[in-house]
């Protein structure tokens, strides 16, 4: 059965992916900080508001400057898509400083931050078809694991119901638990790494498809840089194709 997709905002990860993510699913992009998750959305987010799309980014640890700064500077300007109401960014981040500066002087604590968060996603409004939430980490940090899992399930629940097709940005490290069932809980999952190549020592990037449901997977990391022009996947890596390149002579 073919199923919709909404082009991800980068050719060579369409081709993939059979068209770009599924249509109104939930997708977890994993990763740990300085991967690329934020860049990755981007262009997922331009993509989407350039073809016409209602789009909202739930920012809740940068501020909305350095977000667009750094889309600035991989050559995306949002202005325009915000000026025309395609791109709405919920500043999540500036309301918690405000509340964690609250709660401090009122010696309340912090924890209490994140239990509104399924409130803002059934917030959102029934015309957005696109949702990024940068991230889930204070979700996760400030939940036990069953918390956590009830919550995500009932973001993703909500999110379905509207009918949005949504990124999850997750870094991986923090609880390897929460992590799985978010992966359990979602319809695909993005993993991007940082790694060192090991015939060269050099540094280099990496995509992992490890699942996305109705999607033919051939589970080969992908290489990619982050330029100034934002991800570009490198020629898909072939184990085979190395072997036979180191041991040409050889063989
Ligand atoms: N304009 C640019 N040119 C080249 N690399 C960039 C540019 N902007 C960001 N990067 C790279 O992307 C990284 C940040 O990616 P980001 O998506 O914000 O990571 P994450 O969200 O996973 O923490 C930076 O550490 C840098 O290596
Ligand atoms: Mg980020």
């Amino acid at each position: 059965m073919n199923i919709n997709r909404v082009p991800t905002g980068i050719k060579e990860l369409d081709g993939i992916l059979e068209g770009g993510y599924p249509l109104q699913q939930g997708i977890l992009i994993s990763g740990p900080p300085g991967s690329g998750k934020t860049i990755l959305a981007t262009h997922f987010l331009y993509k989407s508001c350039k073809d016409g799309k209602k789009c909202m980014l739930m920012l809740t640890h940068v501020n909305v400057e350095s977000f667009l700064e750094q889309a600035l500077s991989i050559g995306i300007d949002f202005q325009a898509c915000i000026d025309k109401g395609s791109l709405f960014i919920k500043k999540a981040f500036e309301t918690r400083t405000n509340k964690i500066y609250n709660a401090a002087r009122h010696g309340t604590g912090i924890g209490f931050l994140e239990k509104d968060c399924v409130q803002n996603v059934q917030d959102i409004p029934d015309d957005v078809e696109i949702v990024v939430i940068d991230n889930l980490d204070m979700l996760s940090l400030y939940h036990s694991t069953e918390e956590f899992a009830d919550k995500f399930f009932t973001i993703n629940d909500i999110l379905f119901a509207k009918k949005c097709t949504t990124l999850f940005l997750i870094g991986h490290e923090e609880s390897r638990v929460k992590h799985a069932i978010a992966q359990h809980t979602s319809f695909g999952n993005i993993e991007l790494f940082m790694d060192r190549d090991p015939i060269t020592g050099k540094g280099m990037r990496q995509m992992y498809i490890p699942k996305m449901r109705c999607t033919y997977l051939s589970l080969e990391p992908l290489n990619f840089k982050i330029t100034h022009e934002g991800i570009k996947i490198e020629k898909i890596f072939q184990r085979d194709e190395m072997i036979k390149g180191a041991l040409g002579p050889l063989l």
